[in-house]
């Protein structure tokens, strides 16, 4: 039905332009009619920005129509504010970046952009990074790779929703949600190799009620992290793996801002497999004040994962600047409710937290980890709370 529906407006849509009343009705811009090429190598960037344009401008429910084959967009950014607030990007193909990291776009933080927009949501399609040959060059220890590119970010932006895509392969972090608000991620699908440096596969930062449902995330590196300035985050039904696991932080790393919270995330039904982390809370040695709290853990299997419970308030990759401070980030009000599965290493639940700052009202309930078939092991610095229930290993709290 789905596909009668596009396949009509794909023939209809210049008669829908020339007869529809912009007022009354949804118009959609079919990304070919705008010079867009699917033959994966002509640069369709322009294209795509004349029709997002032309749906921006509308006043009426707008469609951007990306139908199938492969395009080729060497960087687009899809800025608003837009004359409505129904914009949807039907995707029916594949969109691809460059693999030349050295180019010009190459240089920039962001490869698909969407800011300042209300009530934009995407649906369907594939994201191809190309990501292989940056990986490559990081990988080799080459000290001047540039960065690269997040693949898809919203900014400063609200309502918007992202359904059923699939992303792989990015340079940098596969989806960014940056200063927005009311977002719902459904059914994506996100794929890099487990070895790619720096590919999150959703980040988030300064932005509240986010809602992150049934996504499949193998990646190189954090499957979902939360950022400073997260609020009302809802997580659930999500597989990750390979990949680093589920993080709220890192946090105090002192990104410019005077405080780095996070509040109110409720994470539920999760699977891990093969992943270097679990549910992990992580905050820098450093002295920027902050707070993690309200957080729930629910219903989580591990599978041979090497961290599955831990909070590491002593964070300090390369060890320069943190040794020996103490975090100022303030844990209070985390949950652990039914977790379950298999540990990679013999300490299953790890607290670690801030000798100035200890982690208040932890609370573990039916916890049944493994290791190498026995018992494993708990370990706690600092932490304050409560256990209940059936626990393997035995509470340290
Ligand atoms: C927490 O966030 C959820 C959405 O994830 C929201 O429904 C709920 O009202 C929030 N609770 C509080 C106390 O703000």
């Amino acid at each position: 039905m789905a596909s009668l529906i596009t396949t009509s407006f794909f023939f209809f849509h210049t008669i829908a332009l020339l007869f529809f009343s912009p007022a009354s009705s949804a118009v959609t811009y079919n990304v070919l009619s705008f010079g867009a090429r699917p033959d994966g190598r002509t640069d369709s960037a322009g294209a795509f920005l004349r029709a997002w344009s032309s749906a921006c401008r509308s006043r009426s429910p707008a469609t951007v129509y990306v139908p199938a084959g492969k395009f080729f967009v060497s960087k687009a950014t899809f800025n608003g504010p837009c004359r409505n607030s129904q914009i949807k990007f039907s995707i029916q193909g594949t969109i691809l970046a460059s693999s030349d990291y050295s180019s010009s776009s190459g240089a920039s933080k962001e490869w698909l952009a969407f800011n300042n927009v209300n009530g934009v949501s995407i649906a369907g399609g594939t994201l191809d990074g190309g990501g292989s040959r940056l990986w490559a060059c990081k990988l080799s220890g080459n000290r001047r790779c540039p960065t690269g590119a997040s693949s898809l970010t919203f900014g400063n932006s609200k309502n918007v929703a992202i359904d059923g895509l699939t992303s792989i392969n990015s340079k940098l972090f596969h989806i960014v949600i940056l200063r927005c608000e009311n977002v719902k991620v459904r059914r994506v699908n996100i794929q890099a190799a487990g070895n790619s440096p720096n590919t999150d596969g959703i980040h988030l930062q300064m932005s509240s009620s986010v809602d992150i449902v049934q996504a499949n995330i193998r990646t190189g590196d954090d499957c979902i992290s939360v950022g400073p300035g997260t609020a009302h985050l809802w997580i659930e039904r999500v597989f990750c793996g390979p990949g680093h696991g589920i993080s709220i932080g890192s946090l105090g790393k002192g990104q410019g801002f005077q405080e780095e919270s996070v509040r109110n995330v409720t994470v539920k039904t999760t699977t891990f497999s093969g992943t270097t982390n679990g549910l992990r809370i992580k905050t820098w040695g450093s002295n920027i004040p902050g707070q993690v709290r309200q957080v729930v853990f629910e219903d989580a299997l591990m599978k041979n994962v090497q961290n599955p419970i831990i909070i590491d308030q002593n964070y300090c990759p390369g060890n320069s600047g943190c040794p020996g401070k103490n975090s100022a980030i303030r844990i209070s009000q985390v949950k652990y409710k039914n977790v379950r599965g298999t540990s990679a290493t013999p300490v299953a639940v790890s607290f670690d937290c801030s000798p100035s700052n200890p982690c208040r009202g932890i609370s573990m309930q039916d916890i049944k980890l493994s290791y190498q078939n026995q018992q494993a092991q708990s370990s706690c610095k600092f932490v304050n709370g409560d256990a209940s229930g059936f626990l393997a290993p035995p509470s340290c709290l």
